[in-house]
């Protein structure tokens, strides 16, 4: 028995793994909320060069998790919580990069290198540790029905969008509640049996898929300052090659 002291420090003996998941991944969400391309997002400022660069890594990433997710479907970590029909987002994506990078989007998409490192993961677990591909799935596509179902409201607002238009990646045709079919997918997840360890592993990899998205975030972020100093600074240069200045206004 334990004291009272003690039981306040013992983790409980057999918690469901989607409270656990949700609970060690607590800080990462506020972490990933507070990036700077989701409160673009949250205070309505997100800018179409973001969202398309966003869809690029999107379609990067969703690629290679649906792929693994796939190949990896009889497995008994993954059969419970594989929902093709209601989640898979790669058709929605491609529509999206359609219709804002045109036919040819396959040679316009830009991958930041930290999209790169994400997938290259996903591809690694795939093919050595498939039970750890719930915790990314989870990260994915709980979010995408959370959070990610009142962003797609906010960016059709933000960008001027008509209904739809662009924004097939939020929307879930194959999911009529999405507060009912995240208790489905949770009660799913708690069926998975999972070794003390392998339970350890996934709830590592849990925080590691949020520590992914930050970065891809970043990233990309990082990508579209660059672009904009050199647009400036090549608007610069192309004054002074013809003797003028920048006016700045103000
Ligand atoms: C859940 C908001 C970004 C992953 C949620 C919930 C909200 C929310 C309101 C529902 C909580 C509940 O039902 O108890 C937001 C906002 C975001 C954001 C406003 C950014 C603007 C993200 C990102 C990820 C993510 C970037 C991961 C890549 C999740 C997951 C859940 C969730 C996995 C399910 C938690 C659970 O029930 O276990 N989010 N979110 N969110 N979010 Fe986010």
């Amino acid at each position: 028995m334990c004291t009272q002291s003690e039981q306040c420090l013992q983790p409980l003996q057999n918690p469901d793994l989607s409270e656990q998941i949700k609970e060690v991944t607590k800080e990462s969400h506020v972490r990933a909320e507070n990036t700077e391309l989701m409160l673009s997002f949250q205070r309505g400022q997100v800018t179409l060069p973001q969202y398309k660069l966003l869809l690029c890594s999107l379609y990067e990433i969703y690629q290679v998790l649906e792929e693994e997710m796939d190949r990896n479907s009889n497995h008994p970590a993954v059969a419970p919580i594989y929902f093709p029909a209601e989640l898979a987002r790669i058709k929605s994506i491609e529509k999206d990069l359609e219709y804002f990078y045109g036919p040819d989007w396959r040679e316009k998409i830009v991958v930041p290198a930290a999209t790169q490192r994400y997938s290259h993961r996903l591809r690694q677990i795939g093919k050595e540790n498939p039970e750890f591909l719930v915790a990314h799935a989870y990260t994915r596509y709980l979010g995408d029905l959370s959070g990610g179902q009142v962003l797609g409201r906010i960016a059709q607002k933000s960008m001027g969008l008509k209904s739809g238009e662009g924004l097939s990646f939020f929307a879930f045709p194959g999911v009529s509640s999405p507060n009912l079919f995240k208790q489905l997918y949770r009660s799913r997840m708690n069926s998975v049996e999972l070794t003390a360890e392998e339970r350890n592993g996934v709830l590592e990899e849990a925080v590691r898929a949020f520590e992914f998205n930050i970065q891809v975030f970043d990233g990309l972020q990082k990508m579209l300052s660059v672009a904009g100093n050199r647009q400036r600074q090549s608007s610069t240069d192309s004054n002074a090659v013809h003797g003028k200045t920048l006016q700045i206004p103000g």
